[in-house]
């Protein structure tokens, strides 16, 4: 069998429920890693199988010290983290949009990647051996879209915070990345088609964008999820990898 880079590495996704989290996670598994697949849609399973199902709300602070005691005392503590969950309320013209749907990106897709940065790299750091964290920007944590500017903030900020994060961390043997998925169809890309498009004009039109003509695909995300997590890569920190067909030439 061919060797399995993660063997016997403790792996925790969030945002596992999902279109990216699922491809991610079993792109883990299969590399020997023991995969917590944290979602807010999710009830805690128990320990025993390679994939474990575990509830996490990633904007509460007490909710990640439930999912870390949990990972600690179930598999020994974590080797990666991968802070993937995240939503996108599209189509809101910047002077329309909500405070509270402004707060409310903030809150899941910002905090929730600085509370995962905070308690992996408390934890890594008492454990002593390193690690990796990957967190999930987008294309829009570089390019502004008027329509999506809570989002755009949003994602601008796990870019930095990555690179502070890698910043403080490195002296603890821990590296922080970030990977920017330009579009890929999953259900939150969807959710970005207007009355009039159909789903193939709109897949279309998303695929013109990009200069190799095509989308990535969730398992496009995870292989460069893999690459920067992979402790082969102990040199790597701080940056970020778009994954979006080449639509943003010199980012
Ligand atoms: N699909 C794309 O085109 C695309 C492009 C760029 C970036 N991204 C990013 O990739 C990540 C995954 O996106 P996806 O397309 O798989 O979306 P998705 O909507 O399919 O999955 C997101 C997951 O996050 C979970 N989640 C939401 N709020 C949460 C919370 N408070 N606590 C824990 N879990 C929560 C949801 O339950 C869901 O399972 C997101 O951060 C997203 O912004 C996606």
């Amino acid at each position: 069998m061919a060797e399995q880079r993660f063997q016997n590495l403790n792996v925790v996704v969030t945002g596992g429920a999902g279109g990216l989290g699922k491809a991610i996670v079993d792109a883990f598994a299969r590399q020997g890693a023991n995969v917590i697949s944290a979602d807010i849609a999710f009830a805690d399973e128990a320990a025993g199988n390679p994939i474990i199902p575990r509830h996490i709300d990633v904007t509460d602070e007490a909710s990640w010290l439930t999912l870390m005691d949990f990972a600690d005392a179930a598999l020994g503590g974590v080797d990666v983290l991968v802070n993937n969950a995240g939503i996108y309320r599209p189509n809101i013209p910047f002077e329309e949009m909500p405070l509270d749907v402004w707060r409310q990106h903030l809150a899941i897709n910002a905090d929730g990647v600085f509370l995962g940065c905070k308690h992996a790299i408390l934890r890594m750091k008492a454990k002593g051996r390193g690690g990796s964290i990957v967190n999930m920007g987008s294309g829009m944590s570089i390019t502004a879209n008027p329509s999506g500017a809570a989002y755009c903030a949003s994602k601008a900020a796990v870019l930095m915070t990555t690179r502070t994060a890698a910043g403080a961390a490195g002296r603890y043997g821990v590296r922080v990345n970030a990977v920017l998925p330009g579009a890929v169809p999953t259900e939150m890309l969807m959710g970005n088609m207007t009355g009039e498009d159909t789903e193939r004009a709109f897949l279309a039109r998303m695929e013109a964008y990009s200069p190799l003509g095509r989308l990535a695909s969730p398992e496009d995300i995870a292989r460069a999820v893999l690459f920067l997590a992979d402790p082969a890569n102990a040199a790597i920190s701080g940056i970020y990898v778009p994954v979006d067909g080449g639509n943003m030439p010199g980012a």
